[in-house]
């Protein structure tokens, strides 16, 4: 078991729109949301990435209500604040995926920008309907990324709170245009909204397109491990649970119109990243040859973008928010979470999965060079 979801009484419980709520991130703060005695309104479109196994533990939880449908649906999203009158919304639904970005640019414009936009502006909406404390409390939270800072040479400081935004892929320009637009609504219309912008996450649930459950899954099947270029971009590694925990106490405490930095101060490169993760299954998932023989480096991604790293020092000293995983200990958490979610990686492995798996990685050589 992964959370334990116990109804714990608070003594204000909270009501939360989460969209996005079946997805990796979403999925695991819903749960803990719910496990910490909010009640959650999760509207999630289902795409590819979207997994109602994920929420299997509050299948039949009465905090949590499911509602299928898009963020970029006005009357949907109307009906929800009208219904359920929530404290706060926090937007994690979003195209996530830079490679998918690289294929197909347009769903990440309709769904993290325009989306973002419509919610945005239903939430106004209704937000000035309010009166008083009801008024006064509510919070849009927009779940944004690291990426929108652009790339770091080796050498220079992590991203700050301050630092200009510098896009470099359709999904961190995407990503980027809806962070402009948040922060609008706060300058333009005094809406209160919250922007985190957050390091690579991983941890259980991550749909098997990402780094690090690619490579568990394809190790554990014997199957190539594809390391993009030389293997040295550095990405900055977070927890999932850290980084939900994090957008809680922002909700809570936070301060209207700002930005919060979050991240795992746990940089590695991606050579580092797949070789821990052979390592510990070379332990816990004996076969014949190392793992890390599957290790094949391909053909790099188009732009991609060399150094992540987080400056977070704002979140932990206003807010007193502090990493509770190391990424030694995270990493070995999250490869015990894939061994023994079998039936998981089984539905995950749809023809669409397999599609995307030949789209991304076919025309990728191995790259000799590395
Ligand atoms: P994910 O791809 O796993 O999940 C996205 C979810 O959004 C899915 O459940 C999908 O069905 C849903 N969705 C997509 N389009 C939608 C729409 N139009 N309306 C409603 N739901 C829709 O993504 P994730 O990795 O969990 O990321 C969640 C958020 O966190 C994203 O906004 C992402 O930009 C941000 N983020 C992710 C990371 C990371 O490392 N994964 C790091 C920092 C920030
Ligand atoms: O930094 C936060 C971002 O992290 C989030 O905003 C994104 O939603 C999330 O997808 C992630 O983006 P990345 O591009 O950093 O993650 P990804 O797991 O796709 O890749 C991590 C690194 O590993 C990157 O340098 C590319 C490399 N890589 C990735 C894949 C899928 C490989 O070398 N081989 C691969 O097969």
């Amino acid at each position: 078991m992964y959370f334990v979801v116990e109804h714990q009484e608070k003594a204000l419980q909270q009501t939360i729109l989460v969209t996005g709520g079946a997805g990796f991130i979403g999925s695991n703060f819903v749960l803990q949301s719910v496990g910490s005695g909010d009640r959650v309104i999760n509207l999630d479109k289902l795409t590819y990435a979207g997994n109602l196994e994920n929420l299997q533990q509050i299948r039949s939880h009465p905090d949590h209500v499911f509602v299928r449908g898009g963020i970029e649906d006005n009357d949907v999203v109307g009906q929800l604040l009208a219904k359920f009158r929530p404290t706060a919304v926090v937007n994690f639904a979003a195209e996530s995926h830079v490679d998918r970005s690289i294929h197909g640019p347009e769903e990440f414009v309709l769904t993290n920008l325009l989306g973002t936009f419509r919610i945005l502006d239903t939430c106004l909406k209704h937000w000035r309907t309010l009166k008083g404390q009801a008024r006064d409390s509510f919070r849009f939270l927009q779940v944004s990324t690291d990426e929108v800072y652009g790339s770091l040479s080796a050498d220079e400081p992590g991203f700050r709170e301050q630092t200009p935004y510098s896009p470099n892929s359709p999904y961190s320009a995407s990503k980027a245009g809806a962070d402009h637009l948040v922060r609008a609504y706060f300058h333009t219309y005094g809406m209160p909204v919250l922007t985190t912008n957050c390091s690579n996450n991983y941890g259980p649930f991550q749909f098997p397109e990402k780094l690090i459950p690619l490579m568990i899954l394809n190790a554990l099947e014997g199957r190539s491990l594809p390391v993009y270029g030389d293997g040295l971009n550095v990405r900055d590694w977070l927890y999932v649970e850290d980084h939900c925990e994090a957008i809680a106490l922002v909700l809570e405490k936070g301060r209207p119109g700002e930005t919060y930095n979050v991240g795992g101060e746990s940089e590695k490169t991606n050579l580092e990243v797949v070789d821990v993760i052979c390592t510990i299954l070379d332990e816990l998932h004996v076969v014949s040859a190392p793992h890390r023989n599957l290790i094949q480096y391909v053909q790099d991604r188009p732009g991609h973008d060399r150094r992540y790293a987080i400056d977070c020092s704002k979140l932990k000293q206003e807010l007193g928010w502090q990493q509770r995983e190391t990424f030694a200990t995270g990493i070995r958490k999250t490869v015990a979470w894939y061994l023994s979610h079998q039936q998981w990686i089984k539905n995950i492995h749809s023809a669409e999965y397999r599609k995307w798996i030949d789209t991304n990685y076919a025309g990728r050589n191995a790259n000799c060079e590395a």
